[in-house]
């Protein structure tokens, strides 16, 4: 199978799930942003401070390039990645997308003491989640399928990704 993509705004889930779901597939699982990290010696926050977050996106696409010519994996990738046109067409080209989304509040609720995610280090973090996530929504959207994962425990997504994928298979997916 080619790869799988798992994308989706900060905090929807995309890291557990996507392991789950390598698990379940007997594919081979990875994290965009861990890659980048190992590539550079420094973490997503060091680099964001360091280098600025132009930087980190070239480091990203560069990454995603090298993973779309694999086969097997399912990636986790880094909530932005989907800013870039050009990301979002390699990974269409190279595997089946699928979005992860999750209100704002909950989203706020899981990362409100989380000190990794440089871009929500701000005064008013849940009006920044708003912001970020309806200018990103259009690139979301692009996904071949659209997950919430809001309210249901992780098992319970696995198995309804794990179902959509076994449609898709036999010609009856819909989205
Ligand atoms: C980012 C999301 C992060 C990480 C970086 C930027 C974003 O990944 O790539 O902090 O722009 O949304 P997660 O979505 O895994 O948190």
């Amino acid at each position: 199978m080619n790869n799988i993509y798992f994308i989706g705004f900060m905090g929807t889930g995309k890291t557990t799930i996507s392991r789950l779901i390598a698990e379940r597939l007997n594919m081979k699982w990875v994290d965009l942003d861990d890659m980048i990290q190992q590539k550079e010696k420094k973490t997503i926050v060091e680099i964001f401070r360091e280098n600025g977050e132009e930087y980190f996106r070239n480091l990203e696409k560069e990454v995603l390039t090298d993973l779309a010519v694999e086969r097997g994996y399912v990636v986790s990738t880094g909530g932005g990645i989907v800013i870039i046109d050009e990301n979002v067409k390699i990974m269409k080209e190279s595997g089946l997308i699928i979005t992860l989304v999750a209100s704002p509040d909950v989203i706020y609720e899981r990362l409100k003491d989380d000190q990794s995610r440089p871009l929500l280090q701000v005064p008013n973090p849940l009006e920044e989640i708003k912001r970020l996530m309806y200018e990103r929504a259009p690139f979301y959207i692009k996904g071949d399928m659209i997950i919430d994962t809001s309210f249901d425990e992780p098992d319970m997504i696995v198995e309804e990704i794990l179902k959509e994928i076994e449609k898709r298979k036999n010609g009856k997916g819909t989205c």
